[in-house]
């Protein structure tokens, strides 16, 4: 009865772990119902206040929805000047889903003539996983995230069987 408790803990346990690392990778909707749109006059900084308030994680995905509009990744200083001459991502299909396959910045703006002036554009920051001190750059988010938990939960597993198997006197 104790050992069949203890197993369905460690059962419960592992499925949690991997539980965290499957919601690990969410996708948002870029500017909620409103979309990707050219903001209000009285609130073009919409798109960047939206992003300031996620915690985005390598592997997410943001997710532009819109009508006759695009969207482009572009360099810090393309997204500064609002210069859509050279992008290094474009779409215009309508449902842009991103993938935020790296940690840093993502420039984004929209690529139809005067849209980005007019607040249509984004600042993402993809936080680092976290990695020894050495590297760190103070910057490091305070959890850690999938590997670390199935690290914990592989060697707990072993672990438990052991202890089990000794007082069932297989050892
Ligand atoms: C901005 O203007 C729109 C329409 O003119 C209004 O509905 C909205 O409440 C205003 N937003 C803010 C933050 O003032
Ligand atoms: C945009 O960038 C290109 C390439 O760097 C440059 O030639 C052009 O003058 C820029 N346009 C504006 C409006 O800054």
């Amino acid at each position: 009865m104790k050992r069949s408790l203890l197993f369905s803990m460690i059962f419960i346990f592992c499925s949690l772990q991997h539980f965290t690392v499957v919601v690990h990778s969410l996708e948002y909707d870029v500017g909620d119902t409103k979309g990707w749109v050219v903001p209000q006059p009285n609130a073009t900084d919409i798109y960047n206040e939206w992003a300031s308030k996620k915690r985005f994680q390598i592997d997410d995905s943001i997710r532009f929805k819109y009508g006759k509009d695009s969207v482009m990744v572009v360099s810090d200083t393309d997204y500064k000047a609002c210069n859509s001459t050279q992008p290094i991502f474009f779409s215009n299909n309508g449902n842009t889903i991103f993938k935020l396959d790296r940690s840093g910045y993502f420039y984004f703006i929209s690529g139809v003539s005067g849209h980005c002036e007019r607040g249509q554009k984004m600042i993402i920051k993809v936080l680092a996983v976290e990695e020894p001190p050495a590297s760190g750059d103070g910057n490091t988010p305070a959890s850690s995230g999938a590997a670390t938990a199935s690290i914990s939960c592989s060697s707990i597993v072993p672990m438990v069987l052991l202890v089990v198997a000794g007082s069932i006197g297989l050892l």
